[in-house]
């Protein structure tokens, strides 16, 4: 986000606050949106991804009150939904205010007994919904940053991760992993994350994209996706049955050597969904190793790889990611992937600065003559993880 839209987006929240609510906020926290560079449904298996937070943001304004009333807002939807901390149920939240509701709930659940307070909160993003940006785990780790500052809780961002992912599994009911509420609340400027996610351990890497005049292109497909049907849950299925059968805990226990093996035992949708998940992480460790050492025209090759492992093994790819991912590969981009749950949502590309427009062009092209709707074409940068703005 650059510095005036970023001021923009705070001064629309503040106003947007004082509008519905009639005061002045107590203060402003955002969370940002995430693309993930590589490492593709491998959170839930324990295993390595590695996302970026994106210049596109959620910000939240709120307030304290003196009951137990909460009251919510977004500017993305009419209304004001209200209900009280004491009415809290997770399996009655529906729509868009489960998320904000979601963390609410789960946050009065680290608060001690009696003691949250009722809040006022506007929120107002920029993060396209729908494009597998990550725009839920934006509001969520926004909310969380706001209520663990109101609530005096001092929870740890690791922490609110948690928080995050299980408003979205138990509220929003989608069994989703731990990296976008990572990514969102641990994100730096021009680093990508490498999230172990069997240990937790963290750290932040070095892109390297701007002193090597390259960038990341998202090509929103405008295609929905949604992780709370059937396809996301199934390959989540599929991965704990491999896992099972070949007698671990996770298939983060299985490396390339336990491929063989696993031909003979599983059947063979299962050994290709186990496939993607060992050569992925693979994958992501390669592609850190190679930006450590060469540089981010070294990682290109992954990133290609592991398109043809989620649209072969993975099957999680759809005729208008697979065009975007081909057509920008033939236009010259160093590498390309579908990023996200898949089923739909947004391929990245991997451009030197000076060709982004060009591509982006001839994707749109691609488009238009195979008949897909406009695609949504942007580019991102790498950029902090979720604040206090205010
Ligand atoms: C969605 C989920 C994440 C992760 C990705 C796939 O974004 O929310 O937890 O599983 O899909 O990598």
């Amino acid at each position: 986000m650059t510095g005036h839209s970023r001021h923009d987006l705070l001064r629309q929240g503040t106003e947007y606050f004082t509008r519905e609510f009639g005061v002045e906020p107590d203060g402003l926290w955002s969370a940002p949106g995430r693309v993930n560079v590589i490492g593709e449904h491998t959170d839930y298996n324990d295993g390595f991804a590695f996302p970026i937070a994106i210049d596109k943001r959620t910000v939240v304004a709120a307030r304290a009150r003196g009951d137990r009333i909460l009251r919510v807002v977004s500017n993305g939807f009419p209304g004001v939904v209200e209900t009280s901390l004491d009415d809290l149920n997770p399996d009655s939240l529906a729509g868009w205010s489960a998320y904000p509701l979601g963390v609410a709930w789960a946050m009065a659940q680290a608060a001690p007994a009696g003691d949250p307070t009722g809040v006022d909160l506007a929120l107002s993003s920029d993060v396209p919904p729908g494009a597998g940006l990550s725009s839920s785990a934006a509001v969520e780790c926004a909310v969380a940053m706001a209520l663990n500052d109101l609530w005096k809780l001092g929870l740890g961002r690791q922490t609110l991760a948690r928080i995050g992912q299980l408003a979205e599994n138990r509220v929003v009911g989608a069994p989703t992993g731990i990296m976008d509420q990572s990514a969102s609340l641990l994100g730096e400027p021009d680093h990508g994350i490498l999230l172990d996610c069997q240990s937790l351990h963290t750290e932040s890497v070095p892109l390297g994209f701007a002193a090597a005049d390259m960038g990341l292109l998202v090509i929103d497909t405008r295609t929905s996706h949604s992780h709370a049907d059937g396809g996301y849950a199934s390959r989540r299925r599929s991965c704990e049955d491999g896992a099972q059968a070949m007698g671990v805990g996770s298939l983060r226990a299985l490396g390339p050597g336990d491929l063989p093996r696993a031909a003979d035992v599983l059947d063979g949708q299962t050994f290709r969904r186990v496939r993607h998940i060992i050569t992925e992480n693979s994958r992501v460790l390669d592609t850190v190793a190679a930006l450590r050492t060469a540089g981010p025209a070294a990682i290109g090759a992954f990133l290609n790889e592991s398109h043809m492992s989620m649209r072969d093994d993975f099957e999680i790819s759809t005729p208008e990611l697979d065009l975007a991912v081909s057509a920008a590969q033939a236009l010259g981009a160093l590498g390309a992937r579908m990023t996200g749950g898949g089923f739909g949502g947004a391929a990245i590309a991997l451009v030197r600065s000076s060709d982004a427009d060009r591509v982006a062009d001839g994707i749109a092209r691609e488009f238009a003559r195979a008949g897909f709707s406009v695609p949504h074409i942007f580019p991102v940068s790498a950029s902090a993880g979720a604040r206090r703005e205010l």
